[in-house]
């Protein structure tokens, strides 16, 4: 479904990423790992079309982003690393507003029952009085609103607390199983990596992380 070819990303004389490779299919959950600075947030940028490339391809369902990349959003969510909420909203005032951007329609229950799926009850609430998982929370349900094909989180659970980490990694998983979502995600806990993910992908030169990596599996 999604394929990486020899991708390279410099910042000015800075390499980021060299030559990277990926293959991936639907309904794979794929955890990415590495060093801070090993350009992890750079290549999901390019991956959700927001940054491009120096030199090599992407292929979402054999479709060439340099060629497709506007046709190719409607089926690409991007969770950034910030947080991108209307504080002064409530919570279900954020879900209109973002359905309102989507290209799928969708009903108050329909938007509830997202909220749901998250474990997000507090739909009354202005976004400036939830905790910081909460937050974490609506904007993987603002994300998913469009029913993307491939999901792309930026460290989705950093801060988060173990239950609303298990949580939101249980989501994930049954997102990928049951609506075959290919959902790639960064996160720094080996631990919920190795719960959540049928595959881990290094980034990065530094051995440490292949190290660790045969603890694990
Ligand atoms: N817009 C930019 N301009 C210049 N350099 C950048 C830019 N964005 C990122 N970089 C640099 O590129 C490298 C990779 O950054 P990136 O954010 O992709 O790393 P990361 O793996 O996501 O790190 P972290 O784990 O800290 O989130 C870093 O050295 C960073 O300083
Ligand atoms: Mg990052």
């Amino acid at each position: 479904m999604l394929e990486v070819k020899s991708l390279s990303k410099s910042y000015g004389k800075k390499k980021v990423l060299e030559n990277f490779n990926l293959s991936a299919s639907k309904g794979e959950v794929i955890g990415l790992v590495g060093e801070n600075g090993a350009g992890k947030s750079t290549l999901l940028k390019i991956l959700a079309t927001l940054l491009k490339e120096d030199s090599g391809q992407v292929l979402l369902n054999d479709r060439d982003y340099k060629k497709h990349y506007r046709s190719l959003r409607q089926y690409i969510a991007y969770v950034p690393q910030e947080l991108a909420l209307w504080e002064d909203l409530t919570v279900m005032e954020n879900m209109k507003f973002f359905e309102n951007l989507s290209k799928t329609r969708r009903s108050k229950e329909e938007l509830k029952s997202i909220l749901e799926a998250v474990q997000l009850k507090q739909d009354d609430k202005r976004v400036n009085q939830l905790s910081g998982g909460m937050k974490r929370k609506l904007n993987l349900a603002v994300s998913i609103i469009n029913e993307p094909k491939l999901l792309l989180l930026d460290e989705p659970t950093a801060g988060i607390d173990l239950k609303s980490r298990i949580e939101i990694g249980g989501f994930l998983k049954k997102l990928a199983q049951e609506q075959e979502v290919l959902i790639i995600y960064t996160s720094h806990d080996m631990n919920e990596i190795e719960q959540i993910c049928d595959r881990v992908v290094i980034i990065g030169q530094d051995d440490f992380y292949r190290n660790l990596l045969h603890q694990y599996i």
